[in-house]
């Protein structure tokens, strides 16, 4: 596995592989990897001849100065981890390489998509990833590349950015990976005390409770969401939202709309919790 600072080293690497018709696989991270972002990497290597992992903590996707602070940096764990897991490139540039001179004129923007609910809560959140996102693409230049429906609106709003820009590069989702008691694995979740992460997993039962309502054929939505609220503020979380939402473009569902995701967002602690459950049919 080689580790990979410099943009002209990448090029070049990249270059000599498309030569000998390598296919490029690729996974973008924040690093501090966990079993969901490894499992992405799997996924990666089925898909493509030669993987590519990014490990950058994008300043420009964080809304707050102190979260991005905070966020954890442990790039010889990592290393060792994708080692381990058979990965070709670990690319770390560094935030002076991605944003010289303090930052960029242009910036990639999904309107609509990155307004709405996490876009919301967080706002410019949005535009930073899809713009390093965007950069990273046109670094890798990667056949296909691998997210996690963890982040269900982050994924959707790459495809809507591929599919607008034309970029040539199929984008695949995995399911999200949880730890034994449900709860969605994070980077994040460290910043929970021991009590706090004893209470974490009814987060995910709690939606939970919201898709077994709707499968019995409950439609009266706000009302859904007003007791998930209810119940998140009765544990002792402090929810952002909760919402029934259609698959398709993240809209509140219509009456004849079935697939459907719950999504939800809620502070325990230091720690601000994001996860959902798409439903079928
Ligand atoms: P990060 O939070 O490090 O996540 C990297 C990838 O791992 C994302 O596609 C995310 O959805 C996926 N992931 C995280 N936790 C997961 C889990 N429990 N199960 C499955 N997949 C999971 O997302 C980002 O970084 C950044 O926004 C990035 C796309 C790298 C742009 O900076």
């Amino acid at each position: 596995m080689i580790i990979i600072e410099q943009i002209e080293a990448l090029r070049t690497q990249l270059k000599a592989w498309r030569r000998t018709g390598e296919s490029i696989a690729f996974v973008p991270t924040m690093g501090n990897l966990h079993a969901g972002h490894l499992a992405l990497v799997k996924r990666a290597q089925a898909l493509g001849s030669k993987v590519v992992v990014s490990i950058f903590v994008n300043p420009t996707q964080f809304d707050r100065k102190e979260d991005l602070a905070a966020y954890p940096r442990t790039l010889e764990q990592d290393c060792a981890l994708l080692q381990a897991e058979g990965a070709d490139v670990v690319f770390t540039p560094t935030p002076a390489l991605m944003y010289p001179l303090g930052g960029l004129a242009t910036k990639v923007e999904v309107p609509g998509i990155s307004q709405l609910l996490e876009g919301a809560s967080r706002p410019g959140h949005f535009t930073g990833v899809s713009t390093v996102v965007c950069k990273l693409f046109n670094l890798v230049q990667p056949d296909v590349a691998v997210f996690g429906e963890k982040d269900f609106q982050q994924l959707m709003l790459i495809r809507q950015m591929v599919r607008d820009l034309d970029m040539d590069i199929r984008i695949e989702g995995l399911p999200t990976v949880r730890e034994p008691d449900g709860l969605a694995m994070s980077s994040r979740n460290g910043y929970l005390t021991a009590e706090e992460r004893h209470l974490a997993p009814e987060f995910n039962r709690i939606l939970r409770e919201v898709v077994d309502a709707l499968h019995k054929g409950r439609q009266d939505y706000p009302s859904l969401q007003a007791e998930a609220m209810k119940s998140l503020e009765s544990k002792g979380f402090r929810p952002d939202y909760v919402e029934i939402r259609r698959v398709i473009d993240l809209q509140p569902p219509g009456k004849n709309d079935r697939v459907l995701v719950v999504l939800g967002s809620a502070w325990l602690g230091k720690a601000r919790l994001i996860d959902n459950i798409p439903l079928q049919d």
